[in-house]
């Protein structure tokens, strides 16, 4: 979906705001605590139907009221709308039929995050990067979210039981939840590892781009979740005494990961802020473009651009986002306008810019 019109109420400290006619590239800009986030955070909150920011609706929802509303409209007049209330009570819409899933919305509005958060991509555990996977599996594999469910469910069933019993676990019982789980497994590291191959076709040129002194010293690696060599079946079969002991599955692809490295060394550790921040929009960006392989476009929401990164860089990123075939719409905020890159050596753009104040968004 591509936003021509979007709206929001009672969301953080945006009361009411109607932004219509939204270009290719919008531009947000406003001094700290003027709602710029937050804005980002409202269309993000269609994407993925929860913040990026906050766990809990009551701080998201503007304070002493009892909902939020955000209504985006495409361009083929198509209209996304989610209201979220304090009781916890919550209301997806798509073209007037009801969205229960987070995933549909994933589908209907494919959003790539950039912020000071995206760090966490590199310094957190193998969460994020995990999610980071999966987001794309999704959507390049029909099977996903089915195989994945089942995954989830068997992992589950067979952590219930070891927990239930630990050593006195009935053997049999424990040798049907480990089979299905190890079948279930295969098949989503198998769809996990081909996206992976994609993954690194593409990451690596886009780093080049943006750290040419450093991208031949950053590596990617995919950790299936267990040792490959010995495969899954042995490695639980081995580890069982251990997840007997103490309660749950130890390996399993619920432990995978995308392990980044810099010559060998953890990268959080060794690069810069700004070098992580790109090493994460470059990780973004080449997910983006797995997707625009299969013929799906996504948007960018980059929240103040300019957090870490010199002026070089920041337009060398912008330029790479914007020239890629694959971006459909991109959301940009900053503080001052002088923080927005110079565009003209991109191709003609559809630009439309807005001040932020108080919570208050108008078009400059
Ligand atoms: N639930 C809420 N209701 C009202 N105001 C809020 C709520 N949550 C946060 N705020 C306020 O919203 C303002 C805007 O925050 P933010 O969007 O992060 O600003 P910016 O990104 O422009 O620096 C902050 O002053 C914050 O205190
Ligand atoms: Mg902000």
């Amino acid at each position: 979906m591509r936003i021509r019109d979007f709206s929001i109420s009672n969301f953080r400290n945006i009361q009411q705001a109607s932004l219509s006619g939204l270009a290719d590239l919008n531009i947000f800009i406003g001094q700290n605590g003027s709602g710029k986030t937050s804005l980002l955070e409202a269309i993000y909150f269609l994407s993925a139907g929860k913040s990026f920011r906050s766990q809990r609706i009551q701080h998201v929802i503007q304070y002493h009221k009892d909902q939020c509303l955000i209504v985006a409209k495409g361009l083929d007049n198509e209209v996304l709308g989610l209201e979220k209330s304090l009781d916890g009570s919550s209301h997806i819409r798509f073209c007037g039929d009801t969205v229960r899933m987070a995933s549909q919305l994933a589908d209907i509005l494919p959003l790539q995050l950039i912020n000071d958060e995206s760090f966490q991509l590199l310094t957190a555990g193998p969460q994020l990067r995990r999610q980071l996977m999966d987001w794309g599996v999704f959507h390049v594999e029909q099977q996903f979210f089915k195989v994945w469910t089942h995954c989830q469910k068997n992992l589950k069933q067979r952590n219930a039981l070891l927990r239930q019993y630990r050593l006195t676990t009935p053997r049999p019982l424990l040798k049907i939840w480990t089979d299905a789980l190890c079948e279930s497994s295969l098949a989503l590291d198998a769809m996990r590892e081909n996206w992976f191959e994609q993954f690194i076709l593409q990451v690596e040129p886009i780093l080049n781009s943006l750290l040419p002194n450093l991208s031949t010293l950053i590596t990617f690696t995919y950790y299936c979740g267990w040792d490959k060599k010995r495969g899954l079946k042995v490695c639980l079969e081995e580890g069982s005494e251990t997840d007997l002991q103490r309660g749950f599955t130890h390996y399993g692809p619920q432990r995978a990961d995308i392990k980044v490295k810099h010559d060998g060394r953890p990268a959080e550790e060794v690069l810069s802020r700004g070098q992580q921040k790109l090493v994460v929009a470059a990780m973004k960006v080449a997910q983006q473009r797995v997707l625009e392989a299969m013929g799906k476009k996504s948007s960018y929401l980059i929240d103040d651009l300019a957090a870490e990164l010199d002026a070089n860089n920041a337009g060398k990123l912008l330029h790479l986002i914007l020239s890629g075939n694959g971006t459909k719409q991109v959301f940009l905020t900053a503080i001052n306008e002088s923080d927005i890159p110079s565009l003209d050596t991109c191709n003609p753009i559809d630009i439309a810019m807005f001040h932020v104040e108080h919570g208050v968004i108008k078009s400059a």
